[in-house]
């Protein structure tokens, strides 16, 4: 284990040296909510693109931090790493079980990390791709050289499975998804680009009321909403259609490289449509924008990481490739890490 300040280091590079990732067993298919909601399978597959996604069943021990712990140990033993070398853990997430303590701090007693730095990063959807620039950076930086991120979320733990709430339960599902960050001496690898943005404005676009004084102005307080994910999708729609290309163009520009350099785009898993929109906008072939959203729905920080760990798995990924991971979310807050693999 290493960390703390030291200096006069020579330039080091930042690989991923391993991913892993986690599901729960349980399925919601669309068929299932209909059984439960006034809905069909064919309006959600039309409006986004999914089919199922898998939810945790918290009465078996089911929780963000045993998702994320379990994408921990897989992405561990991918990097062919035990748990003691981490220098620090960090875990995106907005399904923490409890605000103190930190998903983190549960997941480092779970895979056994002994006292390396542990906390967790809010930043909705965005999440993931904020940590691989913070965890990228603090390993540049030279004061650690293995960081576990992780991303993980269980949003059924915030649906309304009834018709109030069937505008949201139709899309999120639970998973969990890490990546192992290693310094190197190669100095080819890592960052190639980066950007963190978020609109304080927009909060009240995607936002969980834990009391009446959550609800934005000239909404009513309404207690039967308390815990459970308030989402204004048109408006959320639109600010994604208009943010993922702007991201996109931005990122590339500022790593001074074309879109068709891009080896694959890996892309936070919000809605087949707006998807299909960025890839078209851009002129990417279809094979280079990975989707999954059909079998996993959004799963919010785990849908980056989930993406990337069976792109690597099936052989579609590999070290010597240029990867672009974008997302946006709650806040609101849109981010990218492209990466020199
Ligand atoms: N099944 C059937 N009908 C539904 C429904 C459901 N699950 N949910 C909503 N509807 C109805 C609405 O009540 C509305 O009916 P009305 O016209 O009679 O009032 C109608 O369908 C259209 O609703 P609307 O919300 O305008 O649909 P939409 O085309 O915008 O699609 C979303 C809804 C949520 C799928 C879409 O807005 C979306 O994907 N937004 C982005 C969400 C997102 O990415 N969130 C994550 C951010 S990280």
């Amino acid at each position: 284990m290493s960390s703390g300040t030291t200096s006069g280091r020579r330039p080091i590079g930042v690989r991923i040296a391993g991913t892993g990732s986690a599901l729960p067993d349980r399925r919601l298919t669309n068929a299932d909510l209909e059984k439960l909601m006034t809905t069909s399978d064919e309006w959600i597959v039309q409006r986004t693109g999914i089919r199922e996604r898998r939810i945790i069943d918290r009465s078996q021990g089911g929780s963000t931090s045993q998702l994320a712990a379990d994408a921990l140990k897989a992405a561990l033993a991918d990097a062919r790493l035990q748990a003691t070398d981490l220098d620090l853990i960090i875990v995106a997430t907005m399904t923490a079980e409890m605000s103190c303590p930190a998903s983190a701090s549960l997941v480092a007693n779970m895979v056994g990390a002994g006292n390396c730095g542990a906390f967790d990063l809010t930043a909705a959807c965005s999440g993931f791709v904020y940590g691989l620039n913070v965890a990228h950076d603090l390993i540049k930086g030279g004061s650690y050289r293995t960081i576990g991120l992780i991303g993980a979320d269980a949003l059924s733990t915030l649906m309304d499975y009834s018709d109030a709430g069937r505008s949201t339960a139709i899309i999120f599902g639970d998973a969990a998804g890490a990546v192992i960050l290693k310094a190197t001496d190669d100095t080819s690898k890592g960052l190639l680009a980066q950007a963190m943005h978020s609109d304080g404005k927009g909060w009240k676009e995607i936002y969980v009321p834990r009391c009446a004084q959550d609800f934005p102005p000239g909404v009513e307080a309404d207690a039967g909403k308390f815990d459970h994910v308030q989402m204004n999708g048109a408006s959320v729609f639109k600010f994604a259609v208009g943010t993922f290309p702007e991201l996109i163009e931005q990122t590339l520009e500022s790593a001074k490289v074309a879109a068709t350099d891009i080896d694959m785009y890996v892309c936070h898993q919000s809605n087949h449509r707006i998807l299909t929109a960025a890839r078209e906008r851009f002129g990417v072939a279809e094979d280079k924008l990975y989707i999954n959203i059909d079998r996993y729905g959004n799963t919010v920080a785990a849908s980056v990481p989930l993406c990337f760990d069976e792109l690597r798995k099936s052989g579609r990924v590999r070290d010597g490739q240029k990867v672009m991971f974008v997302a946006f979310g709650g806040g609101l807050t849109w981010g990218s890490s492209l990466w020199q693999l």
